[in-house]
């Protein structure tokens, strides 16, 4: 294979040299193109050839359908390993061994007081605001509350800002549940695992012993490692670009989470449960809406189906599909949006339609049904997203920063007005 490509603009060669990724990707390394160009830039609305940084964190081949972390397979890492091992994989590279393990989460452990003071703002918001809205300000707000910046040139600080929010979010993820449905917050108890934990902050009644469940515990277990990572997707490149501008870590997440919302990203779980709904309540006629989505004259596209990089299964749809089948038995829920869900697969894995464009379930098709099942309100779906998707962000700004990554600064190509007069208000 050539180690260059040669680009000719009006007789002009210019050579730029290919790079290779360690999964043999290749990369032309257009750095220089302005400069050698004379200012020519390139466009490529939505980044769809573009690759806006080299990163070690996670592999995925959307074509074969493989997903790896830091070379893991998801399939393994879903079946063998829990959240917080994968958070640490995630964030610093290796497995943790027991005792680093140990350590992580009780530096977490230490970190998991959220200031009384934040109650006071939970409180300013109205019980009908999108908790996503209510998550990104209170992220937001853990700025005011822990004000020193951090110093990025020390590991010690680093970690430091890494552990608080690692500890704090599930309990303003908890705390966004809880006023929603009216209930006292709840600082948690740190004799219980990670995820134990979120659950028993989220539910606990204040009037009854909260009685851990195990389906439940491994199923969100599961779905918070499926959701972990995902390279440079919207809410992933949001808080690189936000980073970038060296804003410090919690406001960067703040902003990954308004990314993470919109529902062609995060906010697809929630759509694609509306829209199971909505077919069931209206017949379940699963072929009226197959062509809804097909008709190009109408807006309405079947959630939860296709994705950027996935041109193939989503590997993560295939382990969640096995998943919720389980979690409904064991947890004895009978939910007919399952039989509407399964439908719509058929239909759309033999239609032309949807086969010829490739489009799949992703991985949202299926998590809202486990989340239902956990009793966990559909609005709530994206905020759970949210929690997975934690230490994949804070992996990808700390891999930003330690490479000492330039401001994130796209280009455009302007097709506004040339230069005109200013005309008095009296002329115009
Ligand atoms: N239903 C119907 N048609 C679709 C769908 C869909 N869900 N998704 C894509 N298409 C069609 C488009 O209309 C287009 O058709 P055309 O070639 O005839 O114009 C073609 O497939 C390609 O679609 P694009 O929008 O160009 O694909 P893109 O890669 O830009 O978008 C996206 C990917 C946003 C995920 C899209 O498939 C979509 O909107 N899906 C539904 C929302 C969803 O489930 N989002 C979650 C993504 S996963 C995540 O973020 C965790």
């Amino acid at each position: 294979m050539p180690n260059t490509a040669t680009l000719e603009i009006n007789g002009q060669k210019h050579e730029f040299p290919l790079v290779k990724g360690t999964e043999n990707e290749v990369a032309i390394d257009i750095k220089t193109l302005r400069a050698a160009t004379g200012g020519i830039t390139t466009i490529d609305p939505g980044y769809k050839n573009t690759g806006a940084c080299e990163s070690a964190i996670t592999f995925l081949d959307g074509e074969k359908g493989i997903l790896r972390y830091r070379g893991y397979a998801i399939e393994d890492l879903a079946q063998k390993a829990d959240f917080l091992e994968v958070a640490f994989l995630l964030i610093f590279g290796e497995l943790p061994n027991q005792e680093q393990l140990e350590e992580f989460h009780s530096d977490i452990k230490a970190q998991s007081l959220v200031d009384d003071d934040v109650r006071k703002i939970i409180d300013a918001f109205p019980k009908s605001a999108h908790p996503m809205g209510v998550l990104s300000s209170l992220t937001s707000a853990l700025t005011a509350f822990n004000p020193s910046s951090v110093n990025v040139n020390s590991e010690e600080d680093m970690y430091h800002a890494i552990v608080k929010i690692l500890a704090k979010f599930p309990v303003l993820v908890a705390w966004t549940l809880r006023k929603k449905q009216g209930l006292p917050l709840d600082y948690g108890d740190n004799s219980l695992g990670y995820v134990e934990n979120i659950l028993k902050m989220m539910f606990k009644k204040p009037n009854e012993e909260y009685v851990q469940s195990q389906v439940m515990v491994d199923a969100l277990d599961k779905l918070l490692i499926l959701h972990a990572d995902h390279e440079q997707n919207c809410s992933t490149s949001t808080v690189r670009i936000v980073g970038s501008s060296h804003a410090g870590l919690f406001a960067s997440i703040s902003a990954g989470i308004s990314a993470l919302w919109g529902p062609l990203h995060g906010g697809a779980n929630q759509a694609v449960l509306e829209m199971l709904e909505a077919i069931k309540e209206d017949g379940g006629d699963t072929k009226k809406y197959m062509a809804k989505a097909k008709d190009k004259e109408d807006p309405f596209r079947l959630m939860g189906f296709g994705h950027r990089v996935y041109k193939n299964l989503d590997p993560r749809a295939t382990i969640i599909k096995v998943s919720a089948d389980k979690v409904l038995n064991d947890l004895g829920v009978e939910d007919p949006i399952l039989e509407v869900a399964k439908g719509l697969e058929q239909e759309a894995l033999n239609d032309d339609y949807f086969v010829s464009r490739k489009l799949y379930p992703n991985v949202d098709f299926y998590s809202g049904i486990i989340y239902r099942a956990m009793d966990i309100p559909t609005d709530m779906f994206t905020v759970m997203f949210a929690l997975g998707r934690l230490p994949g962000w804070i992996a990808q700004w700390r891999e930003m920063r330690l490479n000492n990554e330039p401001i994130g600064r796209p280009r455009q190509l302007y097709i506004g007005e040339t230069h005109r007069e200013f005309k008095n208000i009296k002329k115009r």
